[in-house]
């Protein structure tokens, strides 16, 4: 299932990132900030977990959630900052790595590093900004499914209806957060509207 925020706020972080004259610390923190907004509500209906602390009154128990329950796992390079937001936030989580690089020419992703700790029982969010053709998305899927997580959530900030499209069609299980959906892939299997190549945005890397 598909959840897209798409809400007032969303819109003006995503149309900053549009705008060609937003610089690479902007956009890296927008993403970060996006990042933030996904992951609330892709905590929803995870149940938080008693826990005994000291506080000003003495001890109590009061409601968190379990971080050691939660494995982020950052597309390289593009999904460096999600990560980063991500991590500040439960700084106690388990982050993994994958770099996966789509071919220019013919539009494939392959993969290049595979650094993802035990995923057995633990959430596992995977992250990324763009959902292009989702091929990169199912080359991460593919890779990780097998490794048993008790359960795999994916945070995008922008995709296309045909790869969320084909990435449904293969995971109905998934839960997809993603910022928004823009409108369709160019000839070469650029988001349109979008916001170029994130990866380049972000790390002052023009073609
Ligand atoms: C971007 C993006 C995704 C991928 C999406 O990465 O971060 O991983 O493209 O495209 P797809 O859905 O068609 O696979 P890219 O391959 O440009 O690498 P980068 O992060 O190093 O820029
Ligand atoms: N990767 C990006 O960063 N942007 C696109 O539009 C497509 C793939």
């Amino acid at each position: 299932m598909t959840y897209e925020l798409n809400s007032p706020l969303t819109t003006h972080l995503i149309n900053t990132l549009r705008d060609s004259k937003t610089d690479a610390l902007r956009f890296r923190q927008n993403i970060k900030t996006l990042s933030l907004l996904l992951i609330d509500k892709a905590l929803q209906e995870d149940a938080l977990k008693e826990r005994s602390m000291f506080t000003w009154q003495g001890k109590f128990n009061f409601q968190q959630f379990d971080q050691s329950n939660l494995l982020f796992v950052t597309v390289m390079r593009a999904g460096l900052p999600m990560l980063e937001a991500l991590m500040d936030l439960f700084p106690d989580a388990q982050a993994g790595f994958l770099a996966i690089k789509r071919d220019e020419t013919t539009h494939k992703s392959k993969l290049y590093y595979d650094r993802v700790p035990d995923c057995r029982g633990k959430h596992l969010i995977l992250v990324d900004p763009m959902v292009a053709t989702g091929g990169s998305m199912i080359d991460a899927i593919e890779l990780l499914k097998y490794r048993a997580p008790d359960k795999i959530t994916s945070l995008n900030v922008i995709g296309s209806p045909e790869g969320l499209k084909r990435i449904e069609e293969l995971y109905p299980e998934l839960d997809i957060y993603i910022a928004q959906v823009d409108e369709r892939l160019n000839d070469n299997k650029y988001i349109i509207p979008g916001l170029g190549d994130a990866g380049d945005r972000q790390y002052n890397t023009p073609e």
